[in-house]
C-alpha cells in the first residue's frame, strides 16, 4: 500500500508523513527535497534559472540521492550532503521555479516512481496523488490557512535561532503557492479521490491520528 500526501507549503506534509511512515514502518520519500537539491545546484553553479534547457541538463548529468541515516532522511547532490542547505528561503523560491519546467518534472517522475517501487512508501509533494502515484491506496490533501502555515514556519525558524518577519514569510509562501498551483505541468491540485484534511487549529498529533485512522479504514476495506 502506498500513501500520497500533497498540499501547499507549510501544511505539515513532511512532519506528518514522517510520523505516519514511522508508525506504519513504511519508507518516507520527500519529493520536495529533490526539487530543492536541483535548485541548490542551479544557485551553486550560478546557472541562469530561467534557462529550462540548462536546468534540465544539469539534472540529467548529476545524481540526487535520498538516503536514510540514523532514522533521518539525508539529501545528496552527487556526493555532497545538502540536507541542511536546501531549506533556505532562496532555495524554496528557486525550487518552485525549476519545478515549473516540464522537462525537469518528466525526469523527476521517473526517479520518484523508481523510488516508490520498493512498495509501502509514504510520499509527500504537490503532484503525488495526481501524477506520480495515481494508484496510491490512500491520498491525503493537507492544507491550512496561509496565515497559520506562515506562523508555523516562523515558529520553526525561531526555534532554530532565526528571527524572521511573519508578514514577509506569509508573502513568500503565498507567492510559491501561486506558482505551484498555476503552472501548466502537474500543478498543485487535490486529486479527485484524495481526502481533504484542513489542519488549521490542529496539532501534529491530531493530524497524524486522523491520517492513521484513514489508513486503517482503507486497509480494512481492502481486505
Ligand atoms: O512539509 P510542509 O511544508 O507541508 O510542512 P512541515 O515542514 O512538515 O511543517 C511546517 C511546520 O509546521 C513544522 O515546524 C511543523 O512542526 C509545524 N506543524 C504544526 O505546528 N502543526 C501541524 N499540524 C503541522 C505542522
Ligand atoms: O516543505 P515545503 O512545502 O515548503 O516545500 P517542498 O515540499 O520542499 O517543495 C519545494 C518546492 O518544490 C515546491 O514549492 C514545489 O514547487 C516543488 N515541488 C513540486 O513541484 N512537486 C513535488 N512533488 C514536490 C515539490
Amino acid at each position: 500500500m502506498n500513501i500520497a500526501i500533497d498540499g501547499p507549503a507549510g501544511a505539515g506534509k513532511s512532519t506528518v508523513a514522517q510520523r505516519v511512515a514511522r508508525q506504519l514502518e513504511y519508507v518516507y520519500i520527500d519529493t520536495g527535497a529533490m526539487y530543492r537539491a536541483l535548485a541548490w545546484a542551479v544557485l551553486q553553479k550560478q546557472l541562469p534559472i530561467s534557462d529550462e534547457n540548462a536546468v534540465s541538463e544539469l539534472l540529467k548529468n548529476n545524481k540526487i540521492g535520498l538516503v536514510r541515516q540514523a532514522g533521518q532522511q539525508r539529501v545528496f547532490w552527487n556526493e555532497i550532503d545538502v540536507t541542511d542547505q536546501i531549506r533556505s528561503p532562496e532555495v524554496s523560491q528557486s525550487a518552485s521555479i525549476v519545478a515549473s519546467y516540464g522537462s525537469v518534472r518528466e525526469q523527476m517522475l521517473v526517479l520518484q516512481r523508481e523510488l516508490a517501487k520498493q512498495g509501502n512508501v509514504v510520499m509527500d509533494g504537490r503532484d503525488i496523488g495526481t501524477h506520480v502515484l495515481p494508484d496510491a491506496k490512500v491520498k491525503i490533501f493537507l492544507t491550512a490557512s496561509s496565515r497559520e502555515r506562515a506562523e508555523r514556519r516562523w515558529r520553526e525558524l525561531r526555534e532554530k535561532g532565526t528571527e524572521t518577519d511573519l508578514a514577509e514569510l506569509q508573502k513568500e509562501i503565498e507567492e510559491r503557492d501561486r506558482r505551484d498551483t498555476q503552472r501548466e505541468v502537474a500543478p498543485l491540485r487535490q486529486a479527485d479521490d484524495a481526502v481533504l484534511v484542513d489542519t488549521t487549529g490542529m496539532t501534529i498529533d491530531q493530524v497524524v491520528d486522523h491520517i492513521l485512522q484513514i489508513c486503517e479504514r482503507t486497509g480494512e476495506s481492502a481486505k
